[in-house]
């Protein structure tokens, strides 16, 4: 009863923000438009049909630009190198967890969308606690250009496991390139790397190859990198991009490299590259979550439109 009171009352006060959220956005519009309007009326007649021309066209570019990102992803769900994220593990998060994976996940898209070469995103395992938290927190998520399915990555691809790569950093194996024929999965998890090998474990019970993304062999840490989900996804598609690993991590994670000269950089704590570059992971747990053991590479995020 207490635990249905204190859901009813964390529901209601999400609604509540949602609404905050709503009315600040109409607010903020509405002072635009405001905004817009005063400007106008200061004009000439002819400044204002070039102000107004100039709006029109501002707007159509956005349309445009939007049909073609729509047009880009539709093409890479055809035939854009395939990127599972493998969303079994509610088990093995809290809550917040869950919340921050769901931000990991909308980062991701949008990373995708906004890609010069975008991926064929796969998202598996939409189902249970895992689906409902993902279906509340990402409304839009229904209409993503991907993949999504409520069964296992194994499910689809049964009988073509030789295709699976899954990506992690206890791998002993690196990863040289990306191959169009395999379909690379990321572990779709938050957990501060408390469940140490949970991924490379689960690829080994199922028989699947591990690859981990060359990180150590361009930065230098004083043991191995775990990255956040977009940042692994991010990776890829600037590999895809630009053909290399430096440059990519490096475009992923800018801040590490411009704290050290151009050179290697440096991790020796927990949070070592994060407290030294002042950025910090925007959607990992709270800094009273328990800390990883081992090092991170920890970078703000980029912006979402
Ligand atoms: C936050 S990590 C999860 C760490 C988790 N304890 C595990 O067992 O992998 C999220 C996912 O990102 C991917 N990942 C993170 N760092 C990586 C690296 N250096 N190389 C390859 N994959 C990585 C893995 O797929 C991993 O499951």
């Amino acid at each position: 009863m207490k635990k249905r009171a204190k859901l009813e009352a964390k529901q209601a006060k999400r609604a509540e923000r949602k609404e905050c959220e709503k009315k600040e956005r109409a607010a903020l519009a509405a002072a635009r438009k405001e905004e817009a309007a005063k400007r106008v009326a200061a004009m000439t007649t002819e400044e204002a049909l070039a102000f107004r021309a100039e709006c029109r066209k501002k707007r159509e570019d956005r349309q445009a630009e939007n049909k073609e990102r729509k047009a880009r992803l539709a093409a890479a769900v055809q035939s854009g190198q395939r990127i599972i994220i493998d969303l079994d593990f509610a088990d093995f998060m809290t809550d917040q967890e869950l919340r921050s994976l769901a931000q990991q996940l909308s980062f991701s898209y949008a990373a995708n969308a906004r890609a010069a070469v975008p991926a064929h995103l796969h998202l598996t395992s939409v189902a249970g606690r895992m689906g409902e938290v993902l279906h509340r927190q990402l409304s839009g998520m229904k209409n993503w250009l991907v993949t999504r399915a409520e069964e296992p990555y194994l499910d689809q691809f049964a009988g073509r496991s030789d295709e699976l790569v899954y990506l992690t950093a206890d791998s002993p194996n690196e990863l040289e390139a990306l191959d169009p024929g395999k379909a690379y999965i990321i572990g779709g998890i938050v957990d501060r790397n408390r469940h140490k090998d949970l991924c490379a474990g689960k690829a080994r019970k199922q028989g699947i190859a591990t690859a981990r993304l060359p990180v150590s062999q361009h930065f230098k840490l004083t043991s191995s990198a775990v990255l956040t989900v977009n940042q692994v996804v991010e990776a890829l598609l600037n590999f895809a991009d630009l053909g290399d690993w430096r440059a990519a991590l490096e475009r992923t994670i800018p801040a590490l490299p411009a704290s050290n000269n151009g050179g290697a950089a440096e991790a020796s704590g927990a949070n070592a590259p994060a407290a030294a570059n002042g950025v910090r992971a925007v959607a990992e747990p709270p800094e009273d979550e328990p800390a990883p053991k081992k090092s991170r590479i920890d970078a703000a995020t980029v912006a979402v439109d």
